[in-house]
């Protein structure tokens, strides 16, 4: 098991972005604040689990007991009448422009600190602590904020980098296993998108990948997770794969497209299942996605078979789905046009595999393909 922390430094719009990953990442948050003290956005679901571990954490800042507001995690945190009542509180507060924001919880929780942070006098400091693995590898690396509006997911949000990104794995004792599967689809999607080692790692880990996570309870932490695999080591390589993609393409002009693997139909399948139902979680989603674009691109003989197969086995062994009843074409076509990644000038581009570690950023797909390869 890996010990040593993991540091990977980003320049990100000409801000500096440090992520730092281990058991004792936390303890850095007093580099990244400078006088005066921080306020905190914390997730309710660590506010308890974690406190003193949390309190240590502040201590290392000289700020024991920081203003902090808890909050719910989870997408319903993610509004415009919540963002108000952040704004509500930072009055309170009192923080200025040179003030930092600490975000601690769940992708969602420092979705929505982040864009306070980015908007509050204009923009203020934001350190971020990512508690569950979807955070880590994916939601608190790149410099995006948003919240949901107008019955869309992310539609109002801006670049703001936080200044450090302290990754502690221990947070993730606590996580339930569903949110566990959604980080994997996330952490499968990076390593097959730039780290073809670190995907036939975790391919190879498969059966103790199944015994954790393929069972039932998703709503329950997982026995024994932490001790099982090399988590340090998978999750900085795939933030190692995040942070160089997003180095090389901040704004999302080219190259950070490639991180949409399986994201335009996930979305899609995601929306409509919400709409219809039973829902699937972002994850689930994602996973077969791209299971459905690497079946569409082996068949086109665009990708090695093996890599196809590969995927799809790896996702199954995370207990993820790869198949699901063909929606309406017409709706999942209305769907798929409504994909706010696409652009008005190049309309939809879908990321295909040709293999392991290459991606095709500009691929065009039919809807009947993806409808032949769905179910
Ligand atoms: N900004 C980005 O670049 C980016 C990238 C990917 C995803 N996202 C966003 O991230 C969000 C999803 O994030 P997520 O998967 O972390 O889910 P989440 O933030 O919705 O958290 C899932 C649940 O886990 C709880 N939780 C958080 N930490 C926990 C812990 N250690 N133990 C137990 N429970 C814990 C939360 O309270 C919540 O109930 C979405 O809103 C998505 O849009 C953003």
């Amino acid at each position: 098991m890996s010990t040593r922390p993991i540091r990977i430094g980003m320049t990100l719009g000409g801000r500096s972005s440090t992520f730092v990953l281990g058991p004792l990442a936390g303890l850095e948050l007093g580099a990244f604040v400078p006088h005066p003290p921080p306020v905190v956005i914390l997730d309710q679901a660590v506010a308890s689990g974690h406190a003193p571990w949390l309190e240590q954490i502040h201590q290392s800042c000289g700020h024991p007991s920081p203003r902090t507001l808890i909050l719910s995690g989870g997408e319903g945190c993610k509004t415009l009448a919540k963002l108000e009542e952040v704004y509500g509180w930072l009055a309170e507060c009192g923080l200025r422009r040179d003030g930092v924001i600490v975000g601690i919880g769940g992708g969602a929780v420092l979705d929505l600190a982040g864009m306070a942070a980015a908007t509050w006098c204009r923009g203020v400091g934001f350190v971020s602590v990512p508690t569950t693995l979807l955070a880590m590898v994916d939601a608190s690396i790149g410099g995006k904020t948003a919240v949901n509006a107008a019955g869309l997911k992310n539609p109002v949000g801006c670049f703001h980098p936080a200044s450090g990104i302290l990754a502690d794995p221990g947070f993730l004792s606590s996580l339930p296993r569903g949110a566990w599967r959604d980080g994997l689809a996330e952490l499968i999607k990076t390593a097959a998108i730039g780290d073809p080692e670190l995907f036939r790692e975790m391919h190879e880990a498969r059966p103790r990948l199944f015994t954790l996570f393929a069972g039932p309870d998703a709503d329950r932490p997982v026995p024994g997770v932490l001790g099982s695999l090399d988590w340090t080591s998978w999750i900085g390589r795939a933030a190692s794969v995040k942070a160089r993609i997003v180095t090389r393409d901040f704004q999302e002009g080219g190259l950070r497209r490639s991180l949409n693997l399986g994201h335009t139909l996930g979305h899609a399948l995601e929306a409509i299942s919400h709409r219809n139902g039973p829902p699937l979680s972002h994850g689930q989603a994602v996973a077969i996605g791209m299971a459905v674009v690497f079946r569409v691109a082996a068949q086109r003989g665009d990708c090695p078979l093996p890599a196809a197969v590969q995927m799809v086995e790896l996702l199954e062994a995370c207990g993820l789905p790869v198949s699901h009843p063909a929606p309406d074409p017409a709706e999942l076509e209305r769907m798929l046009q409504g994909d706010k990644k696409q652009t008005s000038r190049q309309g939809l581009n879908w990321v295909l595999p040709r293999g392991l570690g290459q991606m095709n950023i500009f691929g065009q797909v039919r809807t009947e393909e993806i409808l032949r390869w769905l179910d």
